[in-house]
C-alpha cells in the first residue's frame, strides 16, 4: 500500500501537545516527527489543524433485536456514522442464542454459537470492530465455555443487576462470573440498576394508568443503580476480579467508583453523552421517548458530578451506548439513496414500557463533547482523546494498535478542525434514525479527514468507505486496569 505523509499538523495525545508530521506505511504509523522526505508520498497538508487518533467507542448496540425491532443502525450504517465522527473503532454485543434443547441438530448453541452468527453480521462494518459477551445466561455448561472466549479474541463479559427475567443474572453467577473472569485475564462489565425494585415500581405505575415516557424514570430509581454498582464493587473485590462500570448516570455511582478506587479496588467506569447533557425533564417533553434508554437520564445535578468525575479521573472512559431507533417509525427516511423506515419509539406510543430502549450517538460523541466539553474548560484536549480513545483501548486490550499515534500503530487518524464551526442535527447525522438529540447545537470543532489505517474514508462530508472494510479485532487477555 502506498506511503502517506500527514504534514503540519498538531498531534494530540492522552499526555501532550506537539506538532508533528506523520509518515504512514502499509496502514501503520512508520514514524512521528519531522522532515521526512516527501518524495513519491502522497502529502496531506494539515496546517491549522489536529491530529488525534482515531475514537473508540466501547459500548454500542449494532442490530440488537428489542421489542419486536432491532436497533436501527446495522455494523455497516452504524460504523459509518462512527467515521464520519471520528471513531474507527467500535466494540458491540454478542448475544447468546437460546439454550439449544437436546437432540435437536443444532451444532452450535451458547457461546460459540452466539459468537459465529454475531461474526456473520458484523462482517459488514465499515471500522475496525470487536465485541462483548453479554452473559445473560448462566449455568454448568455456559461456565465451561467462558475460558475459550479468549480464544475467540473476545475477553469481556458484560453481566446485568436489572431486566428481571431477560438479561439479568443473579448475585452469585454475578461472582462466579467474576471468578472465573480473574482466572483467565477477562473483564466483566455491569449493568447497575436494582431489577427487583425496578418491577415492583412497573406494576405499581401502570396499575395506576401512568403511561407517558417521564415514568420509565420514575420506575428505575437512582439509588437502585447506585447500591447496584456498590455491589457489585463488594462482589468483585471478594472475587479479586477487576470490574468495569458501564453507562454511568447518577452522581452516586460516581461516588461509589471513587471509594472503591481509594480503596484498591480494580474498579474501572464509563459515561456516556446523554448522561451528561439531558435530564429527566427532556423525558417529559411532547418527543420525550427520544431520550428514552437504560438507565435513564437523570437531573442536572447527576450531570454535573459526572463532569466533575471525568475532569478529575474518577471515570476512565467515554462511550455512546448507541442503540438508536426511529422515533416515528411508520415514515420512512432516505438512506443512501433508498427510502426506509424500522418500527422504533412509536411502539410503545400509551405504554411507556413497550418504548424500545436506547438512542442514538455513535456519531456524535466526539464532536459534541469537543464542543461541550475542551471548548468550555471542563475537559483538556488530552483528557478528551484519554477518554474517547487512548483508555478505551487500553481497558479493552486494543491498546497501542488503536488509541494511539505510535510508530507502529495502525493509521486511524482523525484531522480534526478546532475552528469548524456548524449546526449540529438530523440533516448532518449519518445515524440511521429520523432524529438527533443535538438538533440545532451550534459546534465549534469537528472531524475534516477520517484515515482507518491509512485509507481516506471520510473527507468533509464525502463518504470514501465501503461496507466490508472493518476488521475484527481479536482483544488479548491480561488488559491493564486503568
Ligand atoms: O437503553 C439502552 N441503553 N439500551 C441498550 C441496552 C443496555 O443496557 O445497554
Ligand atoms: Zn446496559
Ligand atoms: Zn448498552
Amino acid at each position: 500500500m502506498s506511503t502517506l505523509l500527514v504534514t503540519n499538523g498538531t498531534l494530540v495525545t492522552d499526555t501532550a501537545t506537539f506538532a508533528a508530521d506523520i509518515l504512514v506505511r502499509d496502514g501503520k504509523i512508520a514514524a512521528v516527527g519531522s522532515d521526512f522526505q516527501a518524495a513519491g508520498v502522497e502529502v496531506v497538508d494539515a496546517a491549522g489543524k489536529l491530529l488525534l487518533p482515531g475514537g473508540v467507542d466501547p459500548h454500542v448496540h449494532l442490530d440488537l433485536p428489542m421489542f419486536g425491532t432491532t436497533s436501527s443502525d446495522d455494523h455497516y450504517t452504524g460504523t459509518k456514522a462512527a467515521a464520519f465522527g471520528g471513531t474507527t473503532t467500535v466494540i458491540d454485543f454478542v448475544s447468546l442464542p437460546p439454550p439449544v434443547p437436546p437432540h435437536s441438530g443444532v451444532e452450535w448453541g451458547g457461546i460459540k454459537g452466539g459468537v459465529a452468527s454475531w461474526r456473520v453480521k458484523a462482517e459488514k462494518a465499515a471500522v475496525d470492530y470487536s465485541a462483548h459477551m453479554n452473559l445473560t445466561r448462566f449455568d454448568e455448561a455456559i461456565a465451561a465455555e467462558l475460558p475459550s472466549l479468549p480464544g475467540m479474541g473476545i475477553t469481556t463479559l458484560k453481566v446485568f443487576t436489572a431486566y428481571n427475567g431477560r438479561l439479568r443474572i443473579d448475585d452469585g453467577s454475578i461472582f462466579k462470573a467474576l471468578r472465573i473472569a480473574r482466572d483467565h485475564g477477562m473483564l466483566v462489565l455491569l449493568h447497575a440498576e436494582n431489577g427487583d425494585v425496578i418491577d415492583v415500581l412497573v406494576a405499581e405505575a401502570l396499575a395506576a394508568g401512568h403511561r407517558t415516557p417521564e415514568w420509565h424514570a420514575r420506575t428505575r430509581p437512582a439509588w437502585g443503580a447506585v447500591e447496584a454498582a456498590l455491589r457489585a464493587f463488594a462482589l468483585a473485590a471478594t472475587a479479586d476480579a477487576p470490574l468495569y462500570l458501564v453507562h454511568m448516570n447518577v452522581a452516586g455511582e460516581v461516588d461509589m467508583l471513587r471509594y472503591a478506587r481509594e480503596r484498591g479496588l480494580k474498579v474501572m467506569g464509563e459515561t456516556c453523552p446523554q448522561y451528561l447533557f439531558f435530564t429527566d425533564d427532556d423525558l417529559r417533553r411532547p418527543d420525550g421517548a427520544k431520550w428514552l434508554c437504560s438507565p435513564p437520564v437523570r437531573s442536572a445535578a447527576d450531570n454535573a458530578r459526572l463532569w466533575e468525575g471525568l475532569a478529575d479521573g474518577t471515570i476512565q472512559t467515554i462511550g455512546t451506548d448507541h442503540c438508536p431507533f426511529f422515533f416515528d417509525g411508520t415514515k420512512p427516511i432516505l438512506y443512501e439513496g433508498k427510502e426506509i423506515a424500522i418500527p422504533g419509539k412509536e411502539l410503545g406510543a400509551g405504554d411507556f414500557t413497550k418504548i424500545p430502549n436506547g438512542l442514538p450517538g455513535i456519531q456524535d460523541r466526539l464532536p459534541v463533547l469537543w464542543t461541550a466539553g475542551v471548548g468550555s474548560g471542563k475537559l483538556t484536549a488530552n483528557q478528551f482523546v484519554a477518554l474517547t480513545s487512548t483508555n478505551p483501548a487500553k481497558i479493552f486490550g486494543l491498546y497501542p494498535r488503536k488509541g494511539a499515534l505510535l510508530p507502529g500503530s495502525d493509521a486511524d487518524i482523525v484531522v480534526w478542525d478546532p475552528e469548524k464551526k456548524v449546526s449540529y442535527g438530523v440533516a448532518l447525522s449519518h445515524q440511521r434514525t429520523d432524529y438527533n438529540l443535538y438538533e440545532g447545537w451550534e459546534l465549534t470543532g469537528m472531524p475534516e479527514k477520517v484515515f482507518l489505517r491509512g485509507r481516506l474514508i471520510v473527507d468533509g462530508e464525502q463518504w470514501l468507505g465501503r461496507a466490508g472494510m472493518g476488521e475484527f479485532l481479536p482483544r488479548q487477555p491480561g488488559a491493564p486496569i486503568q
